[in-house]
């Protein structure tokens, strides 16, 4: 595996190839950031990956100077996995000057759920992986971009980017990946102290419960469903953003009187210090 530290030195890597598979991460890596390269590497003919933390899309408040960046053992598990390239910019490189052009997803997507909570995190998502694709991608015929199904709506925002933009890039949504007690891997369970680890699975199974429920109610009776979910949680010491019942196709919530469609439990929550996201089709 060559890793490179500059656009130029990227394209230089990439240049004998014409169908890039890429995987964007922010590092400390797991094994679902693994479970992508692996499955997006037999759509490409490259395999690429980038590690960079991507200030835009931190609030002041949030975790960007404390995010675990561990990129030697990141390297490590890349090369084992049969990554070809790893992108690994420096602030610099990326946002030379002030990043003053940035990409406004529209907001009936961006900023309900994690978009509430997190205002203006799509549009740093969404600047960022338009700014990579482009260093991965200018003057390819095609290519593939791996992103994990445990941040639902990050996905739903970049595929309709994709779309909007005509990029000539599939949209590959992998599975969430999952310890053996169920939590959803996440670079951010790394915060959490062993009593919140042995209590952080219960998200998930607060998501199963409020998926099984919603699987027999009507759209009216989810409002109620997901207040009980939430006030579950929390006097389990949770600080619960949301637990909801919504549309896969646009994160809205059902309505009544249409024709059932597919669903997704959706939900974040505090546990201490740390935030965590997971979801659930149903
Ligand atoms: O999901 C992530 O790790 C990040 O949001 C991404 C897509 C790499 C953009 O910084």
């Amino acid at each position: 595996m060559q890793t490179v530290h500059t656009i130029a030195d990227l394209r230089e890597a990439l240049s004998p190839f014409k169908c890039p598979a890429f995987v964007p991460t922010m590092g400390n890596l797991h094994d679902g950031h693994i479970a992508l390269v692996r499955q997006a590497k037999p759509l490409g003919d490259v395999t690429v990956s980038s590690i960079f933390v991507n200030r835009l899309q931190f609030a002041p408040h949030e975790d960007f100077d404390s995010y675990p960046r561990t990129l030697a053992a990141d390297a490590e598990r890349l090369q084992a996995a049969g990554c070809d390239v790893l992108f690994a910019p420096r602030e610099q490189e990326l946002y030379p000057q002030p990043q003053t052009y940035r990409v406004h997803p529209a907001s009936d997507l961006s900023d309900i759920l994690e978009g509430h909570f997190r205002p203006g995190f799509f549009i740093g998502v969404s600047t960022v992986v338009l700014t990579l694709f482009s260093c991965v991608y200018a003057g390819m015929p095609n290519g593939v971009a791996a992103f994990g199904k445990k941040d639902y709506q990050q996905v739903m925002v970049v595929r309709r980017m994709v779309q909007q933009f005509a990029l000539p890039i599939r949209i590959l949504a992998g599975e969430t990946q999952r310890a053996p007690d169920g939590l959803a891997l996440s670079s951010r369970n790394g915060y959490l102290s062993a009593s919140e680890r042995k209590e952080a699975v219960q998200l998930a199974l607060a998501l199963h419960e409020l998926g099984t429920l919603a699987g027999t109610a009507g759209p009216a009776e989810l409002p109620a469903l997901e207040a009980r979910a939430m006030q579950a949680l929390a006097r389990r010491g949770w600080k619960p953003d949301y637990l909801t019942v919504r549309r896969r196709n646009d994160l809205l919530p059902p309505q009544a009187g249409l024709p059932a469609e597919p669903l997704v439990v959706l939900g974040a929550a505090k546990l201490g210090n740390t935030r965590l996201i997971d979801n659930l089709e149903i």
